[in-house]
């Protein structure tokens, strides 16, 4: 894909991996939409992307909700009238015993990490066949790898993988790309982290942004479906 002037729509834009994805999508010369759940977050997010209106759009969508997903792809093609990559990055993480898992929090996990890449999904597929477009799920090596304290994490990690994998077999006959993305630590906000200097061994969410511009630069005739990426180093503490 040449990503001049192409459009890409981020949720979950306002910080961490997908702000950072923002970042080098900008500098490849795409214009990005970025999305949070609160307008005031991804405004103020999206001036600090650029201060070039014509390029950077903060848009306030939950992605628990389809219409609020229906309502940010509408906004979009009103400015830019195509949207060609999608990121379905919107994510949280809760971590306890599942004996000690609290219901909401359980909740929150399947109605955000996978109820909300389905309705992003649902909301952009029909610009996505018009665009010849890119879908791509942040997923986890938690989608992959199980561990204690993480239930509910895990079980919509696994499920947005089997989503992702799934709608690729559906959608490739329309020549739209769909991969997931599974990353190991990455320094960013997740589970209230605050990135500090503690956080140099792992990913930085650029390095998933320079990630994403080599998906979209892959031969039209190859697709990557399913990519794992880990910290080279482990951290050296554990
Ligand atoms: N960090 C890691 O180590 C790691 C590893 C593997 C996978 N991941 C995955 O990567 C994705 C991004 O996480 P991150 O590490 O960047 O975390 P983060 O720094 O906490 O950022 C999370 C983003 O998701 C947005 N968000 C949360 N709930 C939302 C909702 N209902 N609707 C719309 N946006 C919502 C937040 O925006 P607002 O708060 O402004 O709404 C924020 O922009 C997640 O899917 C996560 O599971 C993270």
């Amino acid at each position: 894909m040449d990503l001049k002037g192409k459009v890409a729509y981020i949720t979950g834009g306002t910080k961490g991996i997908g702000y950072g994805i923002a970042e080098v999508l900008l500098k490849h010369g795409m214009k990005v939409a970025i999305s949070g759940r609160k307008i005031e977050d991804a405004e103020k997010s999206a001036s600090s992307l650029s201060s070039n209106p014509d390029e950077v759009l903060g848009i306030s969508s939950d992605v628990t909700k389809l219409s609020d997903e229906k309502n940010a792809i509408e906004v979009i093609l009103d400015k830019w009238g195509h949207v060609d990559v999608i990121l379905a990055n919107a994510g949280v993480g809760h971590f306890a015993p599942i004996d000690e898992l609290e219901d909401d929090k359980w909740q929150q996990m399947i109605n955000t990490n996978l109820n909300g890449v389905y309705h992003t999904l649902k909301a952009s597929v029909e610009a996505l066949k018009q665009a010849k477009g890119y879908y791509i799920t942040l997923a986890s090596l938690a989608g992959t790898n199980f561990f204690p304290t993480a239930a509910g994490y895990n079980a919509t990690k696994f499920g947005v993988v089997g989503f992702t994998q799934a709608a690729m077999l559906d959608l490739r006959p329309y020549d739209i790309k769909v991969s997931t993305i599974m990353p190991g630590s990455v320094a960013s906000h997740f589970n209230n982290n605050t990135p500090s200097d503690s956080d140099t061994w792992k990913i930085q969410p650029e390095d998933i942004g320079e990630l994403v511009v080599d998906l979209l630069k892959m031969h039209p005739r190859t697709l990557p479906s399913k990519i794992e990426v880990r910290p080279t180093r482990p951290d050296k503490k554990k």
